[in-house]
């Protein structure tokens, strides 16, 4: 018989008195004093699970469904009725259960009915999405790459698939990855294999930290394009903000400014809370239960306020009068720490606030330099909760300038050349912005720590699986 989910029989009213087969997994049993067994059960299908009546005149009761524990999965078949009791809507009274798969050891299993602490799981990334939050949190993470995708796809963007193998910092930064086939483990073959003909690419390559600047080839003919894909990062920031693998969407707009640009990046997050709210009703009310009380209205106000936006030299400014308060010492030129922009956000304006115009030397090579020329055309979008979830900027579109930049910088001119082409064939002023998906989805969901935020977290020590 055709197997539905549970989701299905919540949503499509046409089940009830109807025979259905589900499969599934074991969330609790119960035996009652006559003898029947309530097995609640979950397919990850939704937040829903089910609860399964097992009469004692089913064939296997006394020989299999008596011995299910936590985590078993099974195929139930049977009539879905009304439940008599308040705690449910719906029950399946079986007349077949069968075991597909049991649990090895019950007393070791790691996702037993006792509660373990959300660090204690994450040793457990396999068998985690088990747990009601993490699955929760992967049908909120698939809800938000949709909303991405359709608002982008809907405002004539096109998704551009950006390398992953590169030969370029685009950030300037030098932690980066480098991706090579020689043995690290024979120091003699490493050094032997200096010459350019031993690597691989005939050159040094990385893993990407950023698609951006091919991203921008494909803006600077296609005019509206849009990267999503994963990206790494080799800092030592071991903190609930960072990830040495995070998932990047990159969008870059020809004929488009600062204000243009980010506009569209606060409109680009909106949509993505409101989808959140439209179709993740059951997640969020699990969410309000279990992380954050405020959830609903927490999102809710996001997407009716007006984000503000200041200058850097402003947000200095604040920070230098409020020192008292925050009691961390800024300059000018340099960069805020998470305890200003937190100041910023949750005490000044409490609001999310887009940061423009930074020093030139706190940012990347590659942003239009303005006319005072200290600062670039830049901006960070800094929300509660997590701090920078966006950051983006004007490219420089002046080939003179853009050299002047990669001079200062130091940066390896041969490997810029097919860059610098952009802006002397049919050069155009073109803006783009990085949005952190692991950052949004702290933020919806309310977690405390971003490996929560992404199935099989990379960080320092940790690449496990
Ligand atoms: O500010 P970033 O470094 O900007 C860029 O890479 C630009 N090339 C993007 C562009 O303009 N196309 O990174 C963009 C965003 C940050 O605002 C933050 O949300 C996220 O990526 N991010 C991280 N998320 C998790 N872990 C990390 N280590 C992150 N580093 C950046
Ligand atoms: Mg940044």
């Amino acid at each position: 018989m055709k197997k539905i989910s549970i989701l299905e029989i919540y949503t499509k009213n046409n089940y009830l008195n109807k025979q259905i087969t589900i499969g599934g997994w074991v969330r609790s049993k119960r035996i009652s004093k006559i003898g029947i067994s309530f097995l609640t059960i979950y397919d990850g299908s939704s937040t829903r699970s089910i609860q399964v009546i097992a009469k004692k005149s089913l064939f296997n009761y006394s020989t299999e469904i008596i011995k299910l524990t936590i985590g078993c999965s099974v195929i139930v078949s049977g009539n879905l009725i009304l439940s008599p009791s308040d705690l449910q809507t719906y029950e399946i009274k079986a007349n077949h259960v069968e075991i597909i798969g049991w649990i090895d050891r019950p007393d070791l299993y790691p996702m037993s009915a006792k509660k373990h602490t959300i660090e204690y799981i994450r040793y457990f990334c396999h068998l985690r999405p088990r747990t009601s939050l993490i699955g929760v949190i992967a049908r909120i993470r698939n809800a938000v790459f949709q909303s991405l995708n359709e608002f982008l796809v809907k405002n004539g963007y096109l998704w551009v698939s950006t390398p992953i193998i590169t030969s370029i910092d685009t950030e300037g930064s030098g932690s980066m990855f480098q991706v090579s086939m020689l043995d690290i483990n024979n120091q003699v073959n490493i050094k032997k294999n200096t010459n350019k003909e031993n690597y691989f690419f005939g050159k040094k390559v990385f893993l990407t930290v950023s698609g951006q600047l091919t991203l921008e080839a494909y803006a600077c003919a296609l005019s509206k394009v849009y990267s999503l894909g994963p990206t790494f990062r080799a800092e030592n920031s071991n903190t609930k903000k960072h990830l040495t693998e995070f998932w990047m969407l990159e969008v870059e707009k020809a004929f488009s400014d600062i204000n243009d640009i980010s506009i569209f990046a606060e409109k680009l997050l909106k949509n993505s809370i409101n989808f959140v709210l439209d179709n993740c009703v059951s997640e969020l009310l699990f969410l309000q239960k279990k992380v954050d009380k405020n959830i609903i209205f927490r999102l809710n106000n996001f997407l009716n306020i007006n984000f503000v936006n200041i200058e850097y030299n402003e947000a200095i400014n604040i920070l230098l009068k409020n020192n008292h308060i925050i009691n961390e010492k800024i300059l000018w030129g340099e960069d805020l720490s998470s305890h200003h922009e937190k100041y910023l956000v949750n005490n000044y304006f409490k609001s999310p606030v887009i940061i423009r115009n930074y020093p030139k030397l706190l940012k990347a090579f590659y942003m239009r330099m303005n006319k005072d020329k200290k600062t670039v055309s830049a901006f960070d979008i800094l929300i509660p909760q997590v701090g920078e979830i966006i950051g983006g900027s004007e490219r420089e579109d002046r080939i003179d300038y853009l050299e002047n930049r990669m001079i200062e910088m130091g940066l390896n001119k041969e490997n810029y050349n097919w860059y610098k082409d952009l802006r002397k064939y049919g050069t155009v002023p073109h803006s783009g912005f990085g949005l952190g998906l692991e950052r949004l989805i702290l933020f919806i969901t309310g977690i405390k720590n971003i490996r929560e935020s992404i199935p099989f977290p990379r960080t320092i020590g940790h690449a496990d699986f």
